[in-house]
């Protein structure tokens, strides 16, 4: 069952549609992200499902129950929601354990009980023995694990989290990241995690909805944006990959021949017949000897650095810079300037308006 479901879901501020037309639905329990640049309108989404802001158009269910649209409006006290922002919101005077159990205050718990929750959501954060401290003796990663327990120990049904490792350094948000996938897990609770950084999103969620602009781009599971992004936004955004400008020859049947600089491929994609795109990682190139042949691509280097073991060298393709330039991973250092022949071993198609 749909936990979450937007229907046409417009948000316009005075000067800026923040959310335009969207619609998306997160299964019950799923780990769904919500990615795109700063300003393409994820925290109005967040904000609309929470209660916090009205849409101007277009529905919200929570299950089975209308929250906002022509079926009236539930306030956000009513829908149920726990939040985890970027800011962990924590009372610096209270003590872990009662920061977590301030938000169970006014359900009608006994004390008994109100003490099992903070245990319970301490334990499942990892925090079991920190309940006695004060936020300001914990790191960024406790403080944001204190701030997801205080939401679980209210046991939602959907945990709202707004970019809640952008405030911690690249180690922590990894080991966090891990942290974040074994309590979704664990807690079966639907996460909607929000994100402008493309690995978070990839790195844990079931389903990842590529936000531009306010209007969805793409909703796909992680390999299948990666493997098939819908549009240049998502190629680009996702996964670094790099469009190189040609020509669709022939399409059908999910793969299209595509002429780059004078060289001609079989390709994977759906494009008509006309301008195109090819999307190209580091991956679907490698290095190749000798030159001419049909399926190679001549380029230069332009830039070489090294990353993650290998030096990843930026090759512009052709002799001008009109059709673009690839990465292509080398166990050598680039030479800038130097002529390279590349093979290619992967590839996606997309079409391109004619400029
Ligand atoms: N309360 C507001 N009043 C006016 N404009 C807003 C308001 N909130 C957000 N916006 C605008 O709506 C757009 C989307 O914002 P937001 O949802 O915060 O984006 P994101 O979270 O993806 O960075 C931005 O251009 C932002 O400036
Ligand atoms: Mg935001």
């Amino acid at each position: 069952m749909a936990n979450i479901r937007l229907e046409s879901v417009s948000k316009r501020y005075p000067d800026k549609v923040a959310v335009d037309n969207v619609s998306f639905e997160v299964p019950n329990g799923s780990f769904f992200a919500l990615l795109g640049p700063s300003g393409c309108g994820k925290t109005t989404i967040l904000r609309l499902i929470a209660g916090l802001e009205r849409p101007d158009a277009g529905e919200i269910a929570l299950g089975a129950r209308p929250v906002a649209g022509r079926g009236g409006f539930v306030g956000p006290e009513h829908r149920g929601l726990g939040m985890v922002f970027q800011s962990y919101a924590l009372w610096p005077h209270m003590t872990v354990a009662a920061n977590i159990d301030f938000g169970l205050a006014g359900r009608g718990l006994s004390r008994a009980d109100r003490r099992r929750r903070v245990h319970e959501a301490l334990d499942l954060v990892g925090l079991s023995a920190e309940g006695a401290r004060r936020p300001h003796q914990l790191s960024g990663g406790q403080r944001q694990r204190v701030a997801l327990a205080r939401s679980l120990a209210v046991r939602p049904e959907i945990i709202l989290l707004d970019e809640p490792l952008a405030n911690l350094d690249a180690h922590l948000r990894q080991t966090m990241l891990a942290e974040f996938g074994r309590i979704h897990a664990q807690a079966k609770t639907t996460f909607v995690f929000v994100t402008h950084d493309q690995n978070e999103a990839m790195a844990l969620a079931d389903q990842v909805a590529v936000m531009d602009r306010g209007r969805l781009q793409q909703l796909a599971p992680p390999e299948e944006l990666f493997a098939r992004p819908a549009s240049p936004m998502v190629a680009r955004f996702v996964g670094q990959g790099r469009l190189l400008a040609g020509d669709v020859l022939a399409s059908g049947e999910g793969t299209t021949r595509f002429r780059l600089d004078n060289a001609e491929f079989q390709v994977e994609g759906r494009a008509p017949v006309g301008p195109g795109w090819l999307c190209l990682r580091a991956r679907d190139v490698q290095l190749a000897k000798g030159g001419g042949s049909g399926e190679r691509l001549n380029g230069r280097v332009v830039g070489s650095r090294f990353e993650g073991g290998d030096h990843r060298l930026t090759v512009q393709v052709g002799e001008t810079g009109a059709v673009g330039s690839v990465d292509v991973l080398s166990p050598q250092r680039g030479t800038i300037g130097e002529a390279v022949c590349l093979a290619l071993r992967g590839g996606w198609v997309l079409a391109r308006e004619a400029a």
